[in-house]
């Protein structure tokens, strides 16, 4: 029996690859027999689009089977429906905490003031993280599709400012368990990002100030990764512009593919390698965080349920026994 749940928060800048990383670790989790729970925290219903299921209600339901028999749960967090269901759980307010609803205050609380929102947000993934069937902790694993690189800082923190309002009671107990929580060794904070130099920059000050703030960071997933059919000298020779023309009009011709212009065909391969010079430059640009690396292919026929289990089989040797 574990000691406790896992819990793996998945950042990175918007378009990057997210929620796809998301649902794969949660895929590889599930491969090694783990009963998972994915949950998304920014109202965009993602996962539910990526397996192909009907929207998902605040409320956790099976979204697939792994390999090796475990399962992926998913739950889409809505700060709302988390403060009712703190306040039923804390004051059995019941159908005085519906007029709250009515009265707009749980409107006003969950919009209003930014701070509130993420308290419950995350105050929500404590309590899967710890909640119990039986003795045993009900998941072996959390997967957070959490909110971007630019935010994701301030968001696991912020029980700590709540900490600080709260000097005793029940509310500096509960934000000094969440922070705990969020500082374990159980927690891993995964960066995702592709090899363009925005989201390595934003990735890089993201480590840091994840860092500053004592939060566990863990793998840098790089996404998307274009990888060359071409050899290194090949490359080279196309940046160096001393591809032969001839050549390759004869190499065309070889292979049936008269109809190709070759001229054009040259210009693709110098903008194809001058795009692998420009990947491995951010690739050693990310190598100065000094967190470990997992590279994940792009795949070209986009991604679907099947690609999520290619993409997990990667993970589950590159993050979770790398
Ligand atoms: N490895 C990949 N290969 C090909 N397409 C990808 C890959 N990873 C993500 N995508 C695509 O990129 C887009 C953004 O991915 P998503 O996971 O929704 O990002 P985010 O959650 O960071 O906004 C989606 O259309 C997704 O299908
Ligand atoms: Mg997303």
């Amino acid at each position: 029996m574990p000691d406790s749940t896992q819990l793996h928060i998945v950042t990175g800048k918007g378009g990057t690859g997210k929620t796809t990383i998301a649902a794969s670790l949660a895929m590889a989790l599930a491969d090694k027999g783990k009963k998972v729970l994915l949950c998304e925290v920014e109202g965009r219903q993602g996962i539910a689009q990526l397996f192909d299921v009907p929207p998902l209600p605040y409320e956790e339901r099976k979204v697939a089977v792994g390999l090796g028999g475990g399962q992926v749960f998913a739950l889409a967090i809505d700060p709302e429906a988390a403060l009712l269901e703190y306040l039923q759980m804390y004051y059995k307010l019941g159908r005085a905490g519906r007029a709250l609803d009515r009265f707009g205050i749980i409107d006003f609380a969950t919009t209003i003031a930014p701070g509130v929102r993420d308290v419950l947000l995350t105050g929500k993934v404590y309590e899967a993280a710890r909640r119990r069937t039986g003795k045993a902790f009900t998941y072996d694993a959390l997967i957070l599709d959490a909110p971007p690189t630019g935010r994701i800082t301030r968001f696991l923190n912020v029980n700590s400012e709540v900490a600080g309002l709260a000097k005793v009671g029940p509310i500096r107990r509960q934000s000094d368990s969440i922070m705990k929580m969020m500082r374990a060794p159980e927690t891993h904070v995964h960066l995702v990002t592709v090899l363009e130099e925005m989201p390595v920059q934003e990735t890089l000050d993201g480590i840091a100030g994840l860092k500053s703030e004592r939060l566990p960071v863990g793998t840098v997933v790089v996404n998307q990764v274009r990888d060359s059919p071409l050899p290194e000298g090949g490359l080279d020779r196309l940046r160096a512009h001393k591809v032969v023309l001839a050549d390759v009009e004869r190499s065309l011709k070889k292979a049936g593919l008269s109809d190709i212009d070759a001229e054009d065909f040259v210009l693709e391969g110098e903008a194809h390698a001058q795009r692998q010079s420009l990947q491995d430059a951010q690739r050693s640009v990310l190598v100065t965080a000094d967190q470990p690396v997992a590279e994940v292919p792009y795949l070209t026929d986009g991604v679907d349920l099947g690609a999520l289990f290619e993409l997990a089989e990667i993970l589950k040797t590159e993050v979770l026994d790398g």
